[in-house]
């Protein structure tokens, strides 16, 4: 089958892949680009595992075909440390112990950053709504909400 040439900015990188038009984004990150911290779950939209955010908007890579990303600066998990310095997220993720398998960690790691740029003083409930759309079958989310606002407070103080 024929491939399109596809030219992105990915983590801050240009960035050219091919893939088919059937393609997903969550397939070429992960099958073409060997990008694997962006996990899939459901694989329709249900679990926010894949997502990314797309000029600067967030969402399920698994929904978004990969040729749709052509011209676009896609931001994944491995574009969140800096280096080998964590996001305050990352880090406070790991204080709190928010995560337990990990699968759904770097879609709610993402989803969690697109939250504090648009929202850094979130309320628990705004942070709840925000993060409804990341299920996690291992926590029981407190932890994960006590993270994020514990993070956001932070970075506020930064
Ligand atoms: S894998 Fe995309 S939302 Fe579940
Ligand atoms: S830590 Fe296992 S699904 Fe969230």
């Amino acid at each position: 089958m024929a491939k399109h040439h596809v030219t992105t900015t990915l983590n801050g990188n240009p960035v050219e892949f091919l893939c088919e038009a059937r393609q997903t984004m969550l397939e070429v990150l992960r099958d073409e680009l060997h990008l694997t911290g962006t996990k899939e779950g459901c694989g329709t939209g249900d679990c926010g595992a894949c997502s990314v955010t797309v000029d600067g908007r967030l969402v399920c890579s698994c929904l978004m075909l990969g040729v749709e990303a052509q011209g676009k600066a896609v931001q994944t998990i491995e574009g969140m440390a800096n280096g080998t310095t964590l996001h305050p997220l990352q880090r406070k993720f790991l204080e709190h112990a928010a995560l337990q398998c990990g699968i759904c960690t770097p879609g709610v790691l993402v989803a969690a950053k697109a939250l504090l740029e648009s929202n850094p003083d979130p309320t628990e409930e705004e942070a709840r709504y925000w993060l409804a759309g990341n299920l996690c079958r291992c926590t029981g989310y407190n932890k994960i909400i006590e993270a994020v606002l514990d993070a956001a407070s932070e970075m506020r103080r930064a």
